[in-house]
């Protein structure tokens, strides 16, 4: 099987990134990260891709105000990029992006979805509602973005614990201690073969 060809969209700090950037250097994702794309031109996420020497490029409505789809796409291209990975990308993909890359495009979320999904629904919010809720189980969902927030098909998820005494500091830095082992994971199976995407 050739090698996976990956194109990272982030907005922020890009742990997730760095964490299947390093999955792929010491082998354990048969996987090539190739191109990194910001909206954020000060992202921690562009800094560790310059570190990496990774192609990276900073691409928001203030850069590309006539066409950020196209932009994204020809970077996407011109890297060869097989999937998508979204890594606390905070913006909206454009249906362009997702109809050229249907079904190639994974992101994390850091719920069980379908639960604790859709618009508004990032970040500490997503951990407020969990703990609001009285769950005794949260943690990462991978899945396949479509036009709808949070709703493609659903990849792989991890169980983590919620104690009475958490709060969303607590439990978001369980849950990402979680997806920084999931995201490479399910990228491995989806290079091996047994996740067919
Ligand atoms: C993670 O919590 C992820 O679930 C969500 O955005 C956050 C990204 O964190 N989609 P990082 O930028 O990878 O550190």
């Amino acid at each position: 099987m050739p090698t996976l060809n990956l194109g990272f969209l982030a907005s922020h700090g890009g742990s997730n990134m760095q964490a299947i950037i390093n999955a792929c250097k010491s082998g354990q994702v048969d996987a090539n990260p190739c191109v990194v794309i910001s909206n954020n031109s000060d992202s921690q996420a562009l800094h560790r891709a310059k570190n990496e020497g990774i192609p990276y490029y900073h691409i928001s409505t203030a850069t590309h105000a006539d066409g950020v789809d196209d932009a994204m796409i020809e970077a996407f291209e011109k890297h060869n990029v097989d999937v998508i990975i979204l890594a606390g990308y905070m913006k909206k993909l454009g249906d362009k992006v997702i109809n050229r890359f249907k079904g190639k495009i994974l992101n994390i979320h850091p719920a069980l979805l379908p639960k604790y999904g859709g618009k508004g629904m990032y970040g500490k919010f997503v951990h407020e509602a969990v703990l609001m809720a009285g769950e005794k189980v949260s943690g990462p969902t991978v899945h396949i973005v479509d036009i709808v927030y949070d709703h493609g098909r659903i990849l792989a998820q991890k169980e983590v614990p919620v104690y009475p005494d958490d709060n969303v500091d607590t439990l978001s830095a369980r849950v990402l201690e979680q997806e920084h082992i999931l995201y490479p994971e399910t990228i491995q199976k989806i290079a091996n073969g047994e996740i067919v995407l």
